[in-house]
């Protein structure tokens, strides 16, 4: 096992009606911006909720922060944020809002030049303005961890930091806040939470036996909640299941001393750049072909994983592999993610710019570094 330093301060209120719990969670001697996304947390009654527990707080507003968040919207944010004097920050929404609002707080105790320095240079976060959220969609983990993402569309850029600094000081998770999500973002919750597990565990054996348990139970535990909640999308214990899932998949606990391989995700996030495709439906067009790419390197995984979490008996190890890569298909286009380009009219040619600036940018990615330019395009191809 490798060494490791497992912080996780979020403190996790969750279930039905928490949100009327805000005011044992924030002080109210402070000015306390809001910040949410295009207004689904109005239709859904969530804004209602927060400012009914929120009554008598000093509270500024901010909305419009767009799904894959973008760079000119958290700088006015930022200037708001600075106008106002703010003292505390409370997303409201899915992870773009809480990614966003991440951001913004490490921005303002930025030193440097320009907060960009902060994800395109790896500039360090010293400090943030405390943050609090209420989560509304289960997918990035967001929630309990201190990751963000943030795109910047006229650099044809989307880029990610993470620093405790910026871990939520709660997180609210109330499942019925989720029964509004339509089945394309249910699903996308769904593959992006399975693929944070795949990208911790489908790498190679570091003797961590309990992490890699772990892993197959949020694994499993999502193949048997979702076509529950496809049948019922108001089922409140599918959607209870849903979220933890999602939380537990990325809060870093079972990244903890094991070998970790976040490819998919690298290469998703430029296909996001260049087509503009939801997160998660990048991911379930990328896991598949890294899975088929990378099957001799990730071999003994790939028959674990096939053999525990899909309980594939074969004697031949091979044949468990194709059917634990069939699997995952199948599993994901019944979710109702497409598994490829082409289910999107994109062509391969289109796609190829990204190994050259995925590479040209982070040099060679995969556990053991052997995917550089020639091999992302050949695991673009076989996601054609
Ligand atoms: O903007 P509003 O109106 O709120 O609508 C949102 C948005 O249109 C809507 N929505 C959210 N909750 C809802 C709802 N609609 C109905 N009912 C509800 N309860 O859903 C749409 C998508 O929301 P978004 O926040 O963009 O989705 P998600 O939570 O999947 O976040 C995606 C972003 O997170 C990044 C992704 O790259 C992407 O930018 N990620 C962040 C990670 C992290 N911080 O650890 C890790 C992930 O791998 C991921 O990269
Ligand atoms: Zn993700």
């Amino acid at each position: 096992m490798k060494n490791f330093i497992f912080y996780n301060p979020t403190k996790i209120v969750f279930g039905k009606g928490q949100i009327a719990r805000l005011p044992e969670l924030i002080l109210k001697n402070q000015k306390i911006m809001m910040t949410a996304g295009g207004g689904s947390i109005q239709k859904n009654g969530v804004y209602d909720q927060v400012m009914r527990a929120l009554e008598g707080y000093d509270i500024v507003e901010f909305w419009g922060f767009q799904p894959n968040p973008e760079y000119e919207t958290c700088m006015e944010a930022i200037r708001k944020a600075k106008e106002e004097k703010v003292g505390f920050f409370l997303s409201v929404g899915g992870g773009s809002v809480l990614d966003a609002t991440k951001f913004i707080a490490a921005s303002l105790c930025f030193d440097g030049e320009d907060p960009w320095d902060i994800l395109s240079k790896g500039a360090p976060v010293q400090s943030a303005v405390p943050l609090g959220c209420i989560l509304t969609l289960p997918a990035t983990g967001s929630e309990s961890n201190g990751n963000a993402v943030i795109s910047r569309r006229e650099r044809n850029q989307k880029l990610a930091f993470s620093s405790p600094e910026v871990m939520p000081r709660f997180s609210i998770i109330d499942p019925e806040t989720t029964v509004t999500l339509d089945a394309r973002q249910t699903s996308n919750g769904i593959v992006d939470a399975f693929v944070h597990v795949m990208e911790q565990y489908l790498t190679y054996d570091v003797n961590t036996p309990l992490q890699d348990r772990q892993a197959e139970a949020i694994l499993q535990t999502l193949i048997e909640v979702a076509p529950q909640v496809k049948a019922d999308p108001k089922d409140y214990d599918a959607r209870a299941n849903i979220m933890w899932c999602a939380t537990q998949a990325l809060n870093t606990l079972i990244g903890c001393g094991v070998v970790q391989d976040w490819t998919t995700h690298m290469i998703g996030h430029e296909l996001t750049v260049l087509f503009g495709l939801d997160h998660a439906r990048t991911l379930a067009i990328v896991l598949p072909a890294v899975m088929r790419h990378q099957r001799v390197q990730k071999r003994d995984k790939l028959i674990q994983y096939g053999r525990r979490v899909w309980g594939i008996q074969d004697a031949d190890p091979e044949k468990v592999i194709d059917a634990a890569i069939e699997k995952t298909i199948r599993f994901f286009e019944s979710a109702g993610n497409p598994t490829k380009l082409s289910a999107y009219d994109i062509p391969v040619a289109d796609c190829l710019i990204a190994a050259e600036r995925l590479s040209g940018r982070e040099g060679k990615i995969g556990e053991r570094q052997d995917i550089g330019r020639e091999e992302i395009e050949a695991i673009l191809r076989l996601g054609a």
